[in-house]
This record gives structure tokens, sequence and C-alpha cells, in this order.
């Protein structure tokens, strides 16, 4: 493995000790498949666009929806963790409203959800957000949209999906990319917080082909 798991025990995301055990792909890496970016990328970067979204600097409130700390690796195509990429996400907020000019859907928007973030990786290849749980809008399956840039200028634009969601199969987006792998490579498992009952946890690991 080119990794020290040994170091990743000691990661800590929101105050929680996340045991990050080992790379499902080990040696047969899958490389992550590319999905659109869709219409909904931020027309304006907020303000605010840290990696925490459930907290916008200056409102009191935090967003609705159920807290989850989404974390993993990026990785090239060796396996090695790419240090300094730039990973952002955007998703709609838990009304299934983007924050976007464009967003038709009517559904109150989410002043308390910051709706994008960006972060950096560290040393390990680690990055981490503290975002809410997707939901489903009008049409697709719950997704959030990542889009990954290394130091290189290689870039990934890519969705993830919840693991085992019963709408996943019904989602055109979903189906096309074909096999169960491909599917799996795009999906992470929402798993309670040891720390806080009230939160949730989802790893997601991408490898850059
Ligand atoms: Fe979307």
């Amino acid at each position: 493995m080119p990794y020290n798991r040994r170091r990743f025990l000691s990661f800590t995301a929101a105050g929680s000790m996340l045991s990050l055990g080992s790379l499902a792909a080990g040696n047969d890496l899958i490389f992550t498949p590319r999905q659109t970016a869709g219409p909904f990328y931020p027309e304006t970067i907020p303000l605010d666009s840290d990696n925490d979204l459930v907290q916008v600097k200056g409102k009191n409130a935090i967003a609705k929806g159920t807290i989850t700390n989404v974390y993993g690796h990026v990785l090239d195509r060796q396996g090695e963790p790419v240090t300094d990429a730039t990973v952002e996400i955007w998703q709609c907020d838990a009304n299934g409203r983007y924050h976007h000019p464009d967003d038709s859907n009517d559904a109150p928007l989410d002043e308390n959800f910051q709706a994008y973030g960006k972060t950096q990786t560290d040393a390990e290849g680690r990055y981490r957000f503290r975002t809410i749980k997707p939901v489903p809008y009008p049409g697709r399956t719950p997704h959030i949209h990542y889009r990954i840039t290394t130091p290189g200028g290689d870039q990934l634009t890519t969705q993830m999906y919840i693991d085992g969601f019963a709408g996943n199969q019904r989602d055109g987006l979903f189906r096309r990319l074909g096999s169960e792998q491909r599917q799996k490579a795009v999906s992470a498992s929402f798993v309670d917080n040891p720390d806080d009952s009230a939160e949730l946890m989802a790893r997601w690991d991408v490898v850059m082909g």
C-alpha cells in the first residue's frame, strides 16, 4: 500500500476520531468516473466558501438537514496521495433548492446553508467537509457535486451518491455509469458518527484517472 495507515488513524474531523481503515480498492484501483458538473456550479463563489457548509459566516442558525462529515482522500492513478489538491463541492440545500439563479425550483431557500465549499488536501491527500446529507430534488437522486483540481492542473468533475439509496437506480446519470463497479466508485456509505449521535459520517476516496 502506498500510504501510511497508522497516520490516518490520527486524523480528526469535527472533533471525531475517524478510523479510516484501508482503501477499498487496494492495489486494484478504480479510477473515479467523471460526471457532468450540471447547471448549478455557483455563478459567484460565496464570500464564505470554507469547508463548513453548515455554518455561514454572519448567520446565527445552522443549515437545515442532517449534518454529515464528508471526508476522504484524493489519490493519483498509482494510489499515491495528492497533496494540495483543491476540492470543491456544491449541492442543493435541505429543501432541494440550489443557490443558483437558474434553479427554477420554487422551494424556499435555506439561507443558513453555504451550498458550496472549497478546501485543499493535506500532506496525506486528505480532505474533509462538514455539510448536509444530500437530498433528492426534482429529477435527481441525492448527490454532492465534486470538482478536484491537482497542483499539476488535472481536473476531475464528478458526483458522489448515497450508497444503496433506492432512487439511485431510477436516476439517469447514475444508471449511465453502467457497471455496478463504477456505481460503487461514486457511492459513499453514510453512517452514524460514533462521537455525535446527531451527525453522520461519509468517507469517499477519489482516484484521479
Ligand atoms: Fe445536482
